[in-house]
C-alpha cells in the first residue's frame, strides 16, 4: 500500500493530515512513512527468507539519522562510501558496524582507518593500490581486514547512462579477468582476508537479467578462487533493484521476488553468504517532497507553476530528467464518468518550476496538472531516495526540514535550516 492518500480529499502520510504538517512545519518539507520503510525491508528479508543473507541499506539513498536508527533496529546492516557514512552508523546504532560493508572507487587513508579501527564487515575494494594500501593500514593496527575486490563483470543495465556502472567503460570496479591473480598476491599480505567477491551493475534497473548476468560471472570466479584455496565466504551483490516512478500498477513483491529469483539464478550450485546493498528500493517510495506554490506565470504560450521547493532541494529531474509524479494535496473533483478526468487541451499543461536561477531548475515539464494557483500546496513523489541526500544549499538556499510519520506520531527528524547554519562556517 502507498503511504500517501486521499483521505477526506485531503492528503495524508498514514495517519498525518499534511495540509496541518505544512502549517506547522513550512515547506519545503520531506515527509517518510515509517511503516513503509519497514514494509519495504521486509519485503526483501521474505524474498532471500532461503539464503543466509544481510541487508546492507545503501545509506547514500536517504542517510538520515533516524531512518538508519529505524533500519538497524529491525536488523539492516549498512553500505557506506565515506567516512562520513560511517560516523552516521556509528550515531545512529553503534551495534551496526559488525554489518558494514565499505564501497566506493575513492576510499582516504583516514577512512580506511576508521573502518578498520569500527570493525567492519568487509571492504570493497576497487583498485590494486586500494588493497595495497588497505594491506598496510591493516598491518599498522594488527587487524585483519576481510575484503572483497568488487569486480566490474562488464554487463550492459539498461538505465540512465550517470548511474549505470557495470561496463568495463565505468571507473567502477576491477577486471574480473584480472581478479584472480590479485586475490593470489593478496595471499602474500598476513593482514588481508580474501572473504568474499563483490559486484554492483548500476541503479534503477528495472530488469533483472543483468543482475543474474553478473552473478553468474562472479559466481565462476568464486569457484576458481576456491579451487585456488581462498576461503571465500561472501557475495555482495551490490544494489540497483529498479522502481516505477509514478504507477500504480507497480508491485513491489512481485519486482523483488524477481529479482531474488535471478540472483538465485545467478548463484547457481555455488553457495555463500549473500550481501545485499539496496537503496531506492527501500526508501524512495516512502517518502515525498511537499512544496508550496509561489506564482503561477505565463510567457507565451507556456505556463509556469513556481514552487517554493528547487532544484537544490531534489536535483534528480535536473540532473537526470527523472520523472516524479507531482499531485495536489486537494483531491481534485472527479469528471463525470466517461469523460476523461483531464482533458489533454493543453490548459492544463504546465512546467512546474523551482526559484533557482538556472534553466534546468524543473520538477516537470509539459505536464498535465489540475488547476493550481499561489499558495496551494503540491506533492512529488517517490522523492525518498536521493532527494535529501541530494541537497545542497545552492542559491544559498537553507536545506528543508525532514518528519517521519510513524504511524499517529509524527517526528521531526531534522530541522528547518536557518540563516545560522547557512553562514557557521565560513569566516571573514
Ligand atoms: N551499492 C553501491 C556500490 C552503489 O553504488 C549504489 C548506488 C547502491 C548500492 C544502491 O543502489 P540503489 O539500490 O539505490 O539503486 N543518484 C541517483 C542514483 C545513484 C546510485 C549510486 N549508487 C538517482 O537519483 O537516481
Amino acid at each position: 500500500p502507498r503511504p500517501f492518500v486521499y483521505r477526506d480529499r485531503l492528503l495524508h502520510c498514514d495517519g498525518a493530515d499534511l495540509t496541518t504538517l505544512a502549517a506547522e512545519h513550512g515547506t519545503p518539507l520531506y515527509v517518510y512513512s515509517a511503516r513503509h520503510i519497514s514494509h519495504r525491508l521486509q519485503l526483501f528479508k521474505d524474498a532471500f527468507a532461503a539464503h543466509p543473507h544481510t541487508i546492507c541499506y545503501a545509506i547514500k539513498a536517504n542517510s538520515s539519522l533516524a531512518i538508519l536508527r529505524l533500519l538497524a533496529k529491525q536488523g539492516a546492516g549498512f553500505d557506506i562510501v565515506s567516512g562520513g557514512e560511517l560516523e552516521r552508523v556509528r550515531k545512529a546504532h553503534k551495534p551496526a558496524l559488525k554489518k558494514v560493508v565499505f564501497s566506493g572507487v575513492g576510499k582516504q587513508t583516514w577512512e580506511i582507518d576508521a573502518a578498520l579501527d569500527a570493525d567492519i564487515l568487509l571492504f570493497n575494494v576497487e583498485s590494486e593500490a586500494e588493497l595495497h594500501l588497505l594491506a598496510a593500514r591493516a598491518e599498522a593496527r594488527s587487524k585483519v581486514a576481510r575484503f572483497a575486490l568488487r569486480v566490474n563483470p562488464d554487463v550492459f543495465a539498461e538505465t540512465h547512462p550517470y548511474i549505470s556502472t557495470g561496463l568495463s567503460e565505468h571507473k567502477f570496479g576491477i577486471d574480473i579477468k584480472a581478479a584472480r591473480s590479485i586475490y593470489r598476491s593478496a595471499k602474500k599480505m598476513k593482514w588481508l582476508d580474501p572473504a568474499g567477491v563483490s559486484v554492483h551493475i548500476g541503479s534503477q534497473i528495472r530488469k533483472v537479467d543483468p543482475f543474474a548476468a553478473a552473478l553468474t560471472r562472479v559466481t565462476s570466479l568464486i569457484a576458481d578462487l576456491r579451487r585456488d584455496g581462498h576461503n571465500i565466504r561472501y557475495i555482495d551483490a551490490g544494489g540497483g533493484l529498479g522502481i516505477d516512478y509514478g504507477t500504480t500498477a507497480f508491485d513491489p513483491a512481485k519486482q523483488v521476488a524477481k529479482y531474488a529469483a535471478a540472483l538465485t539464478k545467478g548463484l547457481g550450485t555455488e553457495s555463500a553468504h549473500l550481501l545485499l546493498e539496496p537503496g531506492r528500493f527501500i526508501i524512495a517510495q516512502a517518502g515525498a517532497l511537499l512544496t508550496r506554490v509561489l506564482y503561477v506565470k505565463k510567457n507565451g504560450t507556456k505556463t509556469f507553476v513556481i514552487t517554493d521547493a528547487g532544484m537544490n532541494d531534489l536535483i534528480r529531474p535536473a540532473l537526470y530528467h527523472a520523472h516524479h509524479e507531482i499531485i495536489p494535496i486537494k483531491e481534485p473533483a472527479k469528471q463525470p464518468a466517461g469523460k476523461q478526468p483531464l482533458p489533454e487541451t493543453g490548459e492544463n499543461k504546465v512546467d512546474v518550476v523551482g526559484p533557482v536561477c538556472e534553466s534546468g531548475d524543473f520538477f516537470a515539464r509539459d505536464r498535465v496538472l489540475p488547476p493550481v494557483k499561489p499558495n496551494d500546496l503540491l506533492l512529488l513523489l517517490d522523492a525518498g531516495a536521493y532527494g535529501m541526500s541530494q541537497t545542497s544549499n545552492y542559491n544559498s538556499r537553507p536545506r528543508p526540514a525532514e518528519l517521519l510519520i510513524d504511524g499517529a506520531t509524527t517526528k521531526l527528524i531534522r530541522r528547518r535550516e536557518t540563516m545560522r547554519d547557512l553562514l557557521a562556517p565560513e569566516l571573514l
